[in-house]
């Protein structure tokens, strides 16, 4: 078309004036130009709109001053010719705030309405167009992430977040307990062999600008067997409350066993109690005595293994634990008692040689 028009402004119009006269008259005659291209020639009005998916466009278009008529369209399809609507859509009208606006409303903007519309205006000398590229944004939103997880200590774990949005939101991935750590960013979250501080919540982020990121967490567990991360007494002495804490680190918490040498204890029996909270049980002796003395075993089982810890209880005299004062003056006074004893013994063989 551009070629045959150039080709008519060569072959009939040596001089410039005249060719603009054509390429004019030929502008008048729509049959002459290839839709909403040549117009922009006369008139390169083209806009660009940028409204949020759900709110209100506004298309804005403006009639000339006398007698005009104007017509909205959707790519090639007719939405309002003057003031007959042709669209069905109850979403659009006209806003004529003005004698003169001719614009086009578009409530509820979808995404479906992205792209070019185009108001002709229709002047007593020459029809314009205007080309409105109409933008939809989309907040984004996480439409499908990882359920939460349980997974034993070792295996290969994938996390999925996947999001719309427009435009395209970018997905990241934060470990929030305990480490806080960001990590890469994708829709996909790959953990190769994952260790037991890897458990806690992952956090999928998805971002655009438009609005505010949406968020969702995923919670990772990880199982594995427990260990035995201390086995301590405190108090153990005679006539006193004694207890062993057993410290284990265990995911799913461990069940507890305790056992005096070979026999296995209960609650209850002797003057004895157990108490478990989740990783930790404490076994309370109300009143130690001499046949409280012993090895105490403590147990940790869950489904994925075993450990136990042991912890000899011995006598105060020999004790590595539970030495009190007490023990210690008793101790002194016996050793004075064995001192003083074996000076009256050599006094009295002394004594007994001499005489
Ligand atoms: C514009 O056209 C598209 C498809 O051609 C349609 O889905 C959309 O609803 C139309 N929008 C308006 C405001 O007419
Ligand atoms: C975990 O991933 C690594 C690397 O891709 C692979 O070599 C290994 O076999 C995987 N382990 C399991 C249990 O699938
Ligand atoms: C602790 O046990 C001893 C010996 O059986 C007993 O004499 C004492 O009264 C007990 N003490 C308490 C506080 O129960
Ligand atoms: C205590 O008992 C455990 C388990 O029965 C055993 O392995 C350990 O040798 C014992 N320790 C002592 C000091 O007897
Ligand atoms: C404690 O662990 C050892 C090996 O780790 C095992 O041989 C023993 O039987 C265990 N004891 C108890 C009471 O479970």
């Amino acid at each position: 078309m551009d070629m045959m028009m150039l080709v008519q402004g060569a072959a009939c119009c040596s001089n410039q004036w005249l060719a603009a006269v054509i390429l004019s008259l030929c502008c008048l005659l729509p049959s002459c130009l290839p839709a909403g291209q040549s117009m922009d020639f006369q008139w390169p009005a083209v806009d660009n709109l940028v409204v949020r998916q759900g709110e209100t466009a506004m298309l804005r278009c403006f009639l000339e001053e006398g007698a005009s008529k104007g017509a909205w369209l959707n790519r090639s399809s007719i939405i309002f010719a003057g003031g007959d609507k042709w669209s069905v859509d109850p979403r659009v009208s006209i806003a004529t705030s003005s004698k003169q606006e001719y614009s086009l409303r578009i409530q509820k903007v979808d995404v479906s309405d992205d792209g070019p519309y185009t108001c002709s205006v229709q002047t007593e000398h020459s029809p314009r167009t205007l080309q409105v590229h109409l933008t939809v944004h989309v907040s984004p939103k996480i439409y499908d992430i990882s359920s939460d997880m349980t997974v034993n200590e070792g295996t290969n774990v994938s996390l999925i977040c996947l999001a719309t949005g427009k435009p395209e939101p970018s997905i990241s991935w934060r470990h929030i307990s305990p480490s806080a750590k960001q990590f890469g960013s994708g829709q996909y979250l790959d953990i190769y062999g994952i260790t037991r501080d890897q458990a806690g919540d992952y956090e999928c982020s998805a971002e655009n600008d438009v609005s505010f990121p949406d968020v969702k967490k995923v919670k990772v567990t990880v199982n594995f067997a427990p260990t035995i991360l201390e086995i301590t007494p405190t108090g153990v002495s005679l006539g006193r409350t004694g207890l062993i804490r057993c410290e284990t680190a265990a995911v799913p918490a461990p069940v507890f066993e305790w056992y005096k040498g070979e026999k296995k204890l209960t609650n209850g029996q002797r003057g004895i109690r157990i108490q478990n909270y989740n990783t930790r049980s404490i076994l309370t002796v109300s009143n130690v005595t001499e046949e409280h003395f012993g090895n105490y075993t403590c147990v940790a089982v869950n489904k994925l293994g075993t450990s136990n810890a042991s912890l000899p209880l011995n006598p105060p005299s020999t004790a590595q634990y539970g030495i009190t004062g007490r023990a210690e003056i008793l101790f002194s006074c016996w050793y004075l008692v064995l001192t003083l004893s074996s000076f009256t013994s050599i006094i009295y063989l002394k004594n007994a040689i001499i005489q």
